[in-house]
């Protein structure tokens, strides 16, 4: 499991928290929609701006017919492929995101093949979200892009990464969620039950703003 640093409490209503989706909506098959939203508790599926391709590259067609197919793998390390391969943040020979202060040494979102994917590779979803949003690293829900790719073009994807010098989205670019869009069940006999949940929910009480957002670590420097 990832060793979260923070245990959040964030504050919901119990009806959000009842009707909130669970581990087992992030499993199987889905496309992986990619909306423009800086804060999951208002975006809704008006902010879809594309979607991924086999690649992990977000693209923004006409109609879905070309977003890819990934799969969750159902046992460790629960990583996300595609016809691709396996998909990373980690993949050194990706473009970096140069024009973000505390991003710029952040490898665009890849998958290749072969590609061992580990623990660290792994997007999670937190039960109670609205919509299946996935979250990487330390409890951050959100990434960076360039911009919003032509229906002919693409543009990578990085983690967002904020601190005192850069307190949102890097300038001139655009954040983003990306949302599970689940399409079948694994076959029978992969059981995917079993996904641990990250150590963060969404419990009803208090919690600090910038926290509830999910926005990651602030980075100091
Ligand atoms: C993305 O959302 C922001 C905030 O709602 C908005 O200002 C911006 O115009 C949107 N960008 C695009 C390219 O749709
Ligand atoms: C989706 O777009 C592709 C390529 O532009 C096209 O070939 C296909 O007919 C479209 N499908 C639908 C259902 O509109
Ligand atoms: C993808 O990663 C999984 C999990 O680490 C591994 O078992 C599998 O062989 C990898 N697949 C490819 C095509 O590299
Ligand atoms: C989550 O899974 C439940 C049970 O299968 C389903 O009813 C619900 O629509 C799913 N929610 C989302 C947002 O996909």
């Amino acid at each position: 499991m990832l060793k979260f640093t923070s245990i959040l409490a964030l504050a919901t209503t119990a009806t959000a928290l009842a009707q909130g989706i669970t581990q087992a909506n992030f499993t199987g098959t889905g496309t992986i929609h990619v909306w423009n939203s800086s804060d999951w508790r208002d975006s809704t599926p008006a902010d879809k701006v594309g979607c991924l391709d086999a690649s992990g590259k977000f693209i923004n067609p006409l109609n879905d017919s070309a977003c890819a197919v990934f799969t969750r793998i159902s046992a460790y390390p629960y990583t996300l492929s595609a016809e691709g391969g396996n998909c990373t943040f980690s993949d050194e020979s990706q473009e970096k995101n140069t024009d973000s202060i505390y991003g710029k040494s952040d490898h665009a979102w890849n998958c290749f093949k072969p590609f061992t994917a580990g623990i660290y590779d792994e997007l999670y979803t937190i039960d109670g979200f609205s919509h299946v949003f996935l979250c990487q690293g330390d409890v951050d829900c959100y990434f960076d892009a360039k911009s919003i790719p032509s229906p002919k073009s693409s543009s990578n994807i990085w983690p967002f990464r904020w601190g005192s010098q850069q307190m949102g989205i890097t300038p001139g670019h655009v954040m983003l969620q990306l949302v599970w869009n689940k399409i079948a069940d694994l076959p029978k006999g992969e059981d995917s039950e079993k996904i641990p949940s990250p150590r963060v929910s969404l419990m009803k009480g208090g919690g600090e703003q910038e926290q509830a957002r999910l926005v990651g670590k602030k980075i100091l420097g």
